[in-house]
């Protein structure tokens, strides 16, 4: 955080969008939302404005950042639009699906990619994100608008809650919608198109519109033909709240009879009919995701649910396995980086 100034955050609203670009045009940086998580926002092509994301958000800087564009007019950007991508773009943009194309040189600032000679590009389905691409005049990179290693922010006060005095504004989009970020796709594997990371847009959803198959990545070698790491981010830790979680797949009364009579304060992260299930209530501190017939819910709610136990006195979290089906896939992927153990092992 050396040599950061501290500053008043902002929060702007639709009607002080251009002021926002003006302060991304000056090299400042602005939070905006997107339909899946808060994004932390710098013209792409400012390699001092980028260098100061990762600064803020404490990010190694060898895991690169999406760009989000408001079109899916890319020629400019990408080395070449296959007829996959085309398609793709056409049935989910704007949406939660991230592409991985080869880079145009000199286009982007050096840091967005790291030393990589990809980009990620996505297009949030979030109107006031869009005309605030549009104002900036050029796409802007956006990681997802937390300190590295939390939980990413669904609200706007989680991003003020990380980042208030370190960046000049949040857009205030209220709550977002799917609460996961993006399906991360990458297009440019000779083996075919694999799933670097699963969100909202799921594997089969990509299969029936491309008609070839998907990979997902732990389907394939983690090291594409250079031996580099295909997913620069997953080496990380991630979505971590204070407390240890512990991922509970059956014998819930065994595990917080033991951890009662450690003494230990529990957080429950589970569904409405869990928490019914279970006996001494009013020992336990809950946050429900919903019922398990929501797994949408459960997306939507995942994060705040996480940093809700952050300023509640509990010294470790259990969590429901939800099943790996459509969206759970997604919300199991975070849980499983989120969890330090399994239970029973
Ligand atoms: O939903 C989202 O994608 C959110 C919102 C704000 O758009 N953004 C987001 O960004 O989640 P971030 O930086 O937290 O996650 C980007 C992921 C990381 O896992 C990163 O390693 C991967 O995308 N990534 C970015 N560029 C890549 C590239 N060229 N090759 C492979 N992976 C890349
Ligand atoms: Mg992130």
């Amino acid at each position: 955080e050396k040599g950061l100034r501290k500053m008043k955050t902002k929060l702007f609203h639709s009607e002080n969008l251009e002021e926002a670009s003006h302060y991304l045009k000056a090299g400042e940086l602005v939070a905006f939302p997107t339909e899946t998580v808060y994004g932390l926002g710098a013209i792409a092509s400012d390699d001092a404005a980028v260098k100061k994301v990762y600064q803020v958000k404490g990010r190694p800087s060898d895991n690169p950042l999406i760009v989000h564009v408001a079109s899916d007019d890319i020629a400019s950007y990408v080395a070449e639009v296959s007829p996959m991508a085309k398609k793709l773009m056409r049935a989910y943009w704007p949406g939660p699906l991230t592409l991985i194309f080869n880079v145009k040189p000199d286009i982007f600032a050096p840091s967005v990619t790291g030393n990589q000679t990809t980009v990620a590009l996505r297009m949030p389905d979030q109107p006031m994100t869009l005309q605030l691409i549009k104002e900036a005049g050029f796409p802007l990179v956006g990681p997802s608008a937390n300190t590295s290693g939390k939980p990413s922010p669904t609200k706007p006060e989680h991003v003020l809650h990380d980042l208030e005095g370190k960046i000049v504004g949040v857009v205030d989009g209220g709550e977002t919608n799917i609460g996961v970020e993006s399906t991360v796709l990458d297009l440019t594997d000779s083996r075919g198109p694999i799933i670097l990371r699963p969100g909202a847009i799921t594997r089969e959803q990509i299969q029936i519109v491309i008609d070839q198959k998907v990979w997902m990545n732990h389907e394939v070698s983690q090291k594409n033909q250079e031996g580099a790491p295909k997913a620069p981010g997953m080496k990380y830790i991630h979505y971590s709240p204070e407390q240890p979680v512990v991922l509970i797949k059956s014998d819930w009364q065994g595990k917080i009879k033991e951890l009662l009579q450690k003494n230990k304060r529990i957080g429950i992260l589970a569904s409405d009919e869990k928490i019914a299930e279970l006996t001494e209530k009013s020992e336990l501190s809950v946050y429900s995701l919903g019922s398990i017939k929501e797994p949408m819910l459960a997306s939507k709610k995942l994060y705040a649910g996480l940093r809700y136990f952050d300023g509640q006195d509990v010294d470790i979290i259990l969590a429901e396995v939800y099943p790996k089906e459509g969206i759970g896939i997604a919300v199991m992927n975070r849980l499983e980086k989120a969890a330090t153990t399994i239970y029973p092992e």
